[in-house]
């Protein structure tokens, strides 16, 4: 048995570097990887989101999908893009038909993945972004199981 490494820790200091680490993981993902996204307002979730995208050879332009919750982009690999910011309290009912059996075909972003309670699939790369304005930004990364691990051996 091997044990999930610790989490790291990167520094983000500008927005473009927040996306080039999302680009990296985006490079190196695989079909049914799940990469949730935990912050305040503003940390940068969208922005990683956009580098996930990036990675994933999206061509579209990739927005907060706060009034769809789902929003699918061709790559490489599809990419769902999940957001919760409106679901605080939700059934996990919703939740559920939030994360549906297409998950395993692509690559699927969270941001406040948190606001998913038990719905949120257990194997994961988990992403804390800290940090507000101009100020850089701490991403703590920690994945839950070895095929989440793998995603962060593509960090610089
Ligand atoms: N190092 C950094 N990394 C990411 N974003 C940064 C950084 N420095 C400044 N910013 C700015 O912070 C903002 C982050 O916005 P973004 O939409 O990505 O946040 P979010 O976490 O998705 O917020 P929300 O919860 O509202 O969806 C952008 O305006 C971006 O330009
Ligand atoms: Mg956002």
């Amino acid at each position: 048995m091997t044990s999930p490494p610790a989490a790291v820790r990167r520094t983000s200091p500008s927005p473009a570097a927040t996306r080039a680490l999302g680009a990296r993981l985006g490079a190196a993902a695989a079909a049914g990887d799940v990469i949730a996204l935990v912050g305040p307002l503003g940390a940068g979730k969208t922005e990683l989101a956009r580098g996930i995208a990036r990675g994933l050879g999206v061509g579209d332009v990739v927005a907060s999908p706060t009034f769809v919750l789902v929003a699918e982009h061709a790559g490489r690999l599809p990419l769902f893009h999940v957001d919760c910011y409106r679901i605080a309290g939700a059934e996990d009912a919703l939740a559920a038909g939030i994360l549906d059996e297409r998950a395993g075909e692509g690559v699927t972003v969270v941001e406040w993945a948190d606001r998913l309670g038990a719905a949120l699939p257990l194997g994961r790369l988990e992403i804390a972004i800290d940090g507000a304005g101009d100020e850089p930004r701490t991403l703590v990364l920690r994945a839950t199981d070895a095929r989440h691990a793998r995603l962060l051996g593509a960090l610089p």
